[in-house]
This record gives structure tokens, sequence and C-alpha cells, in this order.
């Protein structure tokens, strides 16, 4: 059977990208990492997935800070597309999808966010944790929607807050527990294990 195809997209050092590879590699997961896509030319991401094998593009933005502009949200459907990704993986992309790229792959994209949604949205979500002094925080996969870190819960796990704790300290804490659980959620969907109605994400 051919293995469930997965695009990636990141704007940043691609750690999870590189967890999710790598579980693809070693067989633990049955799908493969067919395209990563960036929106910042020299990142991380896009050395991480060439040093894999994996083709890996800088596709411009558009002139937009948080979002893409609607040609160049075409051009990452187009290119995702003639990919023929099943799934679309958000790995540190720091742009809000439209809906034009929301419609092309409904219940299809997905992001992690490294705080217990619903708190902390938005960006550096361990320093808001931090901040706010919670004693445990950590992190979430969910389904993409129009909002900003709003979409269907698919996976959390927690992470305890220290009380010597810097920013970069507890983020570390965090990424740990993400290379686990990214992995695990992408192997679940290539296995058809996964379902959502409305809000509600059901495990098989
Ligand atoms: C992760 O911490 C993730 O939670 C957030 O962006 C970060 C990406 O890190 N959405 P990396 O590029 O995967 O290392």
């Amino acid at each position: 059977m051919a293995l469930f195809r997965v695009g990636i997209l990141g704007s940043g050092k691609g750690s999870n990208m590189v967890a999710i590879a790598e579980a693809c590699a070693a067989g633990r997961i049955p799908a493969q990492v067919v395209l990563v896509l960036s929106d910042v030319p020299d990142a991380g991401i896009l050395q991480q997935a060439r040093a894999r094998g994996i083709p890996a593009e800088y596709l411009p933005p558009g002139p937009f800070r948080t979002k893409l502009d609607p040609n160049a949200e075409a051009a990452y459907v187009a290119r995702l597309q003639a990919a023929q990704v099943d799934l679309v993986v958000l790995a540190g992309f720091m742009r809000v999808l439209k809906e034009q790229f929301l419609r092309a792959y409904p219940e299809r994209i997905i992001n992690i966010h490294p705080s217990l949604l619903p708190a902390f949205p938005g960006l550096e979500a361990w320093k808001q944790a931090l901040d706010y002094g919670v004693k445990v925080t950590g992190c979430t996969v969910h389904f993409v929607d129009a909002g900003i870190d709003s979409g269907p819960i698919i996976a959390q796990e927690t992470v305890p807050v220290l009380p010597d704790d810097t920013p970069e300290s507890l983020h570390a804490r965090i990424q740990a527990v993400e290379h686990k659980l990214y992995p695990r959620v992408v192997g679940a969907l290539a296995e058809g294990r996964i379902s959502v109605k409305g809000r509600l994400v059901i495990w098989k």
C-alpha cells in the first residue's frame, strides 16, 4: 500500500520536522515526508530536510508579515497538490493560513502549539506560561481552522514548570515532548485512527 504523504511547512529550525521524518524513515509510522516548504529562505528546516534527501523549497510569502498573500497561498497549495500530499503539517510556520488554503485541505492541516490550549495561544506561549505562573504547561496538536491556535484539539501532553525555569529551559522541555507527540499524531492520522465531528476529535 502506498505510504501516507506528508507535506511540512515551517519557518524555523525544523526540530519537529526532523522528529517526524525520523519516525517515518525508521518505519515507526506508515508515512513519508515528501515535501518541506518554508517562507524563510535560509530556515534551518530547509537545510535539515535537504540533509535527509527530502525535497525542500523556499516559496516567497508576499508582502505581509503574518499571512501569505493570496498569490503566495495559491503557490503553496499548488506545490502541495503537485506533490500529492495527504496531510499538511505546520511545524513552526509563523503565518496564519486563509480560506483558500483551508478549503484545499479540509481537516487535513494540523499544527503543534507549545502550550495546553486554549491557554496561551499566539507567540512565545512558553514565556506566557512562565510569566503567568502556571505550574503545568505542555503542548497541543490541533486541526487548523481560520482562527489562531483555535481548531479542534487532537492530542495534548503536559510538562511541569520548575521553580528555576527560564523561558529557554521551559521551551526546551516542551520541545522534547513535542518531538514524541507530533510523530504519534501523524502516525495515527496515517492509519486512519482519528476522526473529527465538530470540535470533538475521536481516536479509534
Ligand atoms: C515549536 O515549539 C512549536 O510548538 C511551535 O514552533 C516551534 C517550532 O520549532 N509552533 P521547530 O522549528 O520544529 O524546531
